[in-house]
């Protein structure tokens, strides 16, 4: 039976992985911030040896884009130093760890989607510190899974359910005019991590649904499927904390070439999820 640690399980993934991973065949054992600091690293050792866990999914980290500018020390130690701490443990008891990070380690749209080959180029401290632990992380532990993702929704951060409450109240919605980005549930991620704990292909996947939209096409799907209407008001700098400030759109390549796995379309899975939610 696997053990599997959740690392910063009252986050918005990890509670959704949480709750996910329950019905498979698996223990979970959760921490957050408030249990285990990541950026202790004998504690985090200790941790490990302790309960010794067969897979180690990292979803802890500082997140608020603002936050890590004002405060790099902070999200260099808990992005990098905290990824490097949970590699060195997984390493230790010779656990899976599985890493989670982001489209933030690309600075720009580079011609087309990026690619995990791609030459990353983060321009925000929290890119550079999330790209800080990803090399931390495939140097400690040769057992590593990095999973770059992009706009997740779920039913812990309510991205569809606030574009649908404020097509009901009549409000008009704000809309990035160049975000770009695949948005994935949180579900969907969650059967990719199940299917890759049962491989041994270690290394860096982009891991969106296939497909990439603007967020006004995602905004218009999501009202379309639920029959509303609603203004849209394009702005320049939409640095909202649903979505991501630049526009960069992932490409599953590494999956695609290797069939490994094949995630749906964005469209698809959005009208599960909201069929599922009953949401439309
Ligand atoms: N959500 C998305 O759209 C998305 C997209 C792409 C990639 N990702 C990646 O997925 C991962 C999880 O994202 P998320 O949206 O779930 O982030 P989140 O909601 O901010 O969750 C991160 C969790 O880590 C905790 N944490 C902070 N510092 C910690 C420390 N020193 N030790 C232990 N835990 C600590 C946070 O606690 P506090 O809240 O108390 O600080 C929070 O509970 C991140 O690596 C993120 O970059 C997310």
């Amino acid at each position: 039976m696997e053990r599997i640690w959740i690392c910063g399980s009252n986050g918005r993934l990890g509670k959704a992985l949480e709750h996910h991973l329950n019905p498979i065949d698996a223990e979970i054992i959760s921490t957050d911030i408030d249990t285990l600091d990541v950026s202790d690293c004998d504690e985090v050792i200790l941790f490990a040896r302790r309960n010794r866990p067969t897979v180690i999914i990292n979803c802890a980290g500082v997140t608020n884009h603002q936050y890590c500018q004002d405060h790099p020390e902070e999200a260099y130690r808990v992005n990098g130093l905290g990824a490097r701490n949970v590699a060195v443990a997984a390493q230790l008891i010779n656990a899976q760890l599985i890493h989670l990070s982001t489209d933030q380690v690309f600075g720009q749209h580079i011609d087309g989607p990026c690619k995990e080959c791609d030459q990353a180029s983060p321009l925000s401290i929290f890119g550079k510190s999330k790209l800080f632990g990803e090399e931390m992380v495939s140097r400690v532990c040769p057992h590593h899974f990095i999973i770059r993702t992009s706009w997740l929704y779920s039913n812990e951060n309510h991205m569809v359910e606030k574009v649908l409450e404020k097509a009901k109240k009549n409000e008009v919605i704000s809309i990035s005019r160049t975000a770009i980005g695949s948005p994935t549930s949180a579900y969907a991620l969650s059967l990719f991590i199940i299917q890759l704990m049962k491989s041994h292909e270690y290394g860096v996947y982009h891991a969106s649904c296939e497909g990439y939209c603007s967020q006004r096409e995602f905004t218009e799907k999501i009202l379309e499927n639920a029959g509303l209407t609603a203004q849209l008001k394009e702005v320049e700098d939409y640095s909202d904390q649903i979505f991501r400030p630049k526009s960069v759109a992932l490409e599953n390549f590494i999956l695609n070439i290797s069939d490994i796995y094949q995630f749906p379309t964005w469209q698809e899975t959005l009208a599960d999820y909201m069929t599922h939610n009953g949401l439309m």
